[in-house]
């Protein structure tokens, strides 16, 4: 059955909001055989995303950057999965409150290098998430989940 790896981090009641709205997306019961994976950040292993045919990236903006936890997961995984995981789909959602650009910027990048192919625009939030924003995010589960439907 294919896979969808949910790797996120989630510090605050605001990120904890969006992650749930993405869950809820990708497990939309409408949307059958995919199984979906969820691994916080600090955990994550090169064989978690060996094994998943799809990514969805959670993160707050940390720095100007995205948060050393979700960098920790790439520092791990990158090299092990590099020409593995090539044109497999991602979707992205950050939270931020005072710029989020460095780590879209910093996203893009290791994606690039990844040769994962961005399903849908970034989900990004300022502040508390707007009913439209959490809606946003379970389009982004949704989205992604739908791509790897047989
Ligand atoms: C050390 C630190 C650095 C941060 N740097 C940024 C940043 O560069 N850009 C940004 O948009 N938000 C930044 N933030 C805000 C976090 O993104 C925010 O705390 C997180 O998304 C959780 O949101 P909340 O605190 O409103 O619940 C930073 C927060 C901390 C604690």
């Amino acid at each position: 059955m294919p896979r969808l790896l949910i790797v996120h981090h989630t510090p605050s009641p605001f990120c904890q909001a969006m992650f749930e709205a993405v869950v809820s997306g990708a497990t939309d019961p409408e949307i059958e055989g995919v199984e979906v994976v969820r691994r916080p950040a600090l955990s994550v292993s090169p064989t978690d995303m060996l094994d998943a045919d799809g990514y969805l990236l959670g993160s707050p903006a940390n720095l100007g950057y995205i948060s050393g936890a979700l960098k920790h997961a790439f520092d791990v995984c990158y090299y092990p999965i590099l020409d593995a995981t090539r044109g497999r789909p991602f979707g992205l959602y950050l939270h931020g409150n005072e710029g989020t650009e460095g780590a879209e910027r910093a996203v893009g990048s290791i994606t690039t290098g990844l040769g994962w192919v961005k399903a849908a625009d970034y989900v990004v939030v300022s502040g508390k998430p707007t009913k439209e924003q959490l809606a946003a995010c379970w389009e982004l589960g949704a989205t992604v989940a739908v791509m790897l439907m047989g």
